[in-house]
């Protein structure tokens, strides 16, 4: 009896020593698939402040503007190498009719935002606007297609004043609207969350209806762009497996929307700055089951398309939280902390390690709603923690994803826990290796040993660390500059092949070797 006490006691010290090593084992040399860029996305609504007053001040406005549109506001969206941007919604794009929003501002008719605040728009910021915002930014446009009140005669004619350069009446309208040359419209969304805002259909409805839109816009668009149906309400995954049995063919990708609600639901969803420590660990928490959605909703599509041809878009994510007081509920204005970055990391981590199947992911929303990358005020305009993120994060565009294994502490509060670290790795076209990390521990500092196999590298050739005071540390109009990356020092090389690094407690930092 003495003896098996004692070896339990011997057992029970060696997994709590044990437990405090955290291990980051990278196959420098094992990389197989591409992280696309575009899982670097953004999605812009027409939705509150995202569209007008957020991206589009027009022409006359006292803000400086670049042809309308905020210039303070392009530069910094310049600046963040934005690869693709879903256009115009969201629950809006199923109430939209893109023949309203082109020609002389003078003939475009008013008309009412029904979802989003019942704000009446006056159309000022259309298809032209949209389509030659993507060329300023040099990303991709991601068309969300009126499936819920639109017909199959609308979505073609949008596609063909988009994307054709035949004498067909259509691109003959572009053209008299001052647009010779057609657009390089990449992706076309059929329909969105048409389980619910997009017209509350079923599965089996949906695909019918899809492979009616999806046939006749690859009929008008040929291969210019990819078709992307409607996918499921998080965790939905018969909706994922009708679609799949059923449309696969006339797909080339799904969706799948998820967002974290850090409270108990949609109806206590908290505040985005007035929060403790167990919103703090709920919201991180939630935002991390996007590893095992991803898991659960590729495992169905393998089933049925073991090529992956058909890809996975994440293409609407992020936290949502109570609107910031005193801001209209309808237009989902909310403020955005270092909760918000360390949410940001660990789902782009995930996301990363998933792009075998993930080849986008959109972020929602880019500018004033929800976890945005810019929020304005008048002339001001400030950068949030999230876009600090996603500018640190984007080495990892287009980089070949390195394997890796983590084995790392918990961060445990009450009877709960998650781990303690977060973190991806890829190595890109010039053979440079960026590893990112996340402490989601906001109490403590972490000390990870970082292993190359395969390869080893020379030298760490920079760091940056994005920290804050505490996890709701915001950036305000007042102090615009509380939460920017700075140097990272505390990263030791040991050998070629091991590396130390000591984590600052809530903090994301990128290193670089080579
Ligand atoms: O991003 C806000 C809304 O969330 C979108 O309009 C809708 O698709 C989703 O429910």
């Amino acid at each position: 009896m003495k003896k098996l006490t004692f070896f339990l006691l011997v057992s029970l010290f060696t997994f709590s020593l044990n437990a405090q090593v955290n291990v980051l084992d990278i196959d420098a040399a094992g990389g197989k698939n591409q992280i696309n860029k575009n899982i670097y996305g953004q999605f812009a609504e027409h939705l509150g402040r995202c569209i007008y007053d957020g991206i589009w001040v027009g022409k006359n406005s006292p803000i400086p503007n670049v042809n309308g549109y905020r210039k303070d506001l392009l530069e910094a969206l310049q600046a963040l190498k934005i690869p693709v941007l879903r256009w115009p919604g969201g629950c809006f794009a199923d109430t939209y009719h893109w023949k309203n929003g082109i020609g002389s501002l003078a003939d475009r008719p008013k008309i009412k935002n029904v979802f989003w605040g019942g704000t009446v728009e006056d159309n000022s910021f259309g298809t032209n606007e949209f389509l030659n915002l993507c060329e300023l930014l040099g990303c991709d446009p991601y068309i969300s297609a009126n499936v819920g009140s639109g017909t199959v005669g609308e979505m073609v004619d949008w596609i063909e004043y988009m994307t054709s350069d035949d004498d067909v009446p259509m691109a003959n309208l572009r053209r008299k609207n001052g647009r010779e040359k057609s657009w390089n419209v990449k992706f076309i969304g059929i329909g969105n969350e048409s389980w619910g805002c997009g017209g509350n259909m079923t599965p089996e409805y949906y695909s019918d209806l899809m492979k009616q839109y999806s046939n006749y816009a690859a009929m008008y668009g040929g291969d210019k762009f990819k078709r992307v149906g409607c996918g499921s309400n998080g965790n939905d995954l018969n909706w994922t497996k009708v679609m799949m049995e059923r449309a696969k063919n006339n797909m080339d990708g799904l969706s799948l929307h998820y967002y974290t609600i850090a409270g108990e639901g949609w109806n206590k969803k908290g505040s985005a700055t007035n929060f403790g420590e167990e919103l703090y660990f709920s919201g991180l928490k939630k935002a991390l089951f996007m590893d095992e959605l991803v898991t659960k909703h590729s495992a169905i599509m393998d089933q049925y398309d073991k090529d992956k041809r058909v890809d996975l878009n994440v293409d609407e994510w992020g936290i949502w939280t109570d609107v910031e007081p005193g801001t209209n509920a309808g237009h989902l204005f909310q403020q955005n902390s270092m909760r918000d970055a360390l949410i940001a990391s660990s789902t782009l981590d995930i996301l990363n390690k998933h792009c075998d199947r993930v080849k986008m992911a959109n972020i929602a929303q880019i500018v004033n709603v929800l976890q945005s990358m810019i929020l304005t005020k008048g002339n001001q305009m400030i950068l949030t923690p999230t876009y600090q993120v996603f500018k640190m994060y984007n080495v990892h565009q287009n980089a070949t994803l390195l394997p890796s294994n983590l084995i790392c502490e918990k961060y445990q509060l009450g009877d709960d826990q998650i781990p303690a670290i977060s973190s991806s790795a890829s190595v890109d076209k010039n053979g440079k290796i960026h590893v990112t990390l996340s402490n989601l521990n906001p109490n403590k500092e972490i000390k990870l040993e970082v292993n190359l196999s395969g390869n080893g590298f020379a030298k760490i050739n920079s760091g940056s660390i994005l920290t804050a005071a505490a996890v709701n540390s915001v950036n305000t109009f007042e102090k615009p500059e509380t939460i920017v990356p700075v140097a990272f020092k505390n990263a030791k090389k040991l050998t070629n092949n091991k590396l130390e690094v000591s984590i600052p407690a809530k903090s994301v930092v990128v290193l670089e070797l080579e």
